[in-house]
């Protein structure tokens, strides 16, 4: 599974945490930046990441900033884009299960790295369930498609 990875400067050092994560157990990402503590605008990453995913180029993605509220944001106005921004595991377990989320976003000012880490191996680990929820998340797109 290809992974699409991106941050701005506020989740920059949670990325870096993450990459390292990906390399320890072999799975293979692609780096959409930032790549420096410099300050740059999360939309800029955001709809990069989100295009990755919507282009099948990669298929799952993992964005941060601050808080992970405006990335997330921002990588939900690309159509097709169903991105949770979450700062506990269950709630990243279940935006898989329930929601077939394809980008979990996170705060690298709101959680450490320890439970990030962990928040990543679930999101990318769970499948979505489908059945009744697979009804709902064609409403979400047929939102999407109303507007
Ligand atoms: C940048 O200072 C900060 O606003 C950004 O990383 C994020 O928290 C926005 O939602």
């Amino acid at each position: 599974m290809m992974i699409a990875l991106g941050a701005d400067h506020g989740g920059y050092e949670l990325k870096e945490a993450i990459k390292k994560h990906l390399d320890e157990k072999g799975v293979e990402y692609k780096d959409f930046g930032t790549f420096t503590g410099e300050a740059i605008d999360y939309p800029i990453i955001a709809k990069q990441v989100a295009l990755a995913i919507t282009s099948g180029e990669c298929e799952r993605g993992i964005l941060c900033c601050g808080t992970g509220v405006g990335i997330s944001i921002a990588a939900n106005k690309v159509k097709g884009i169903r991105c949770a921004c979450c700062s506990d595991c269950f709630s990243a377990h279940y935006t898989r299960l329930h929601n077939d989320a394809n980008i979990l976003a996170m705060g690298g000012r709101v959680i450490g790295a320890g439970l990030a880490l962990m928040m990543v191996d679930t999101f990318l680990e769970t499948e979505f369930e489908g059945g009744r929820h697979a009804r709902r998340v064609d409403l979400i797109t047929q939102i999407e498609n109303e507007n």
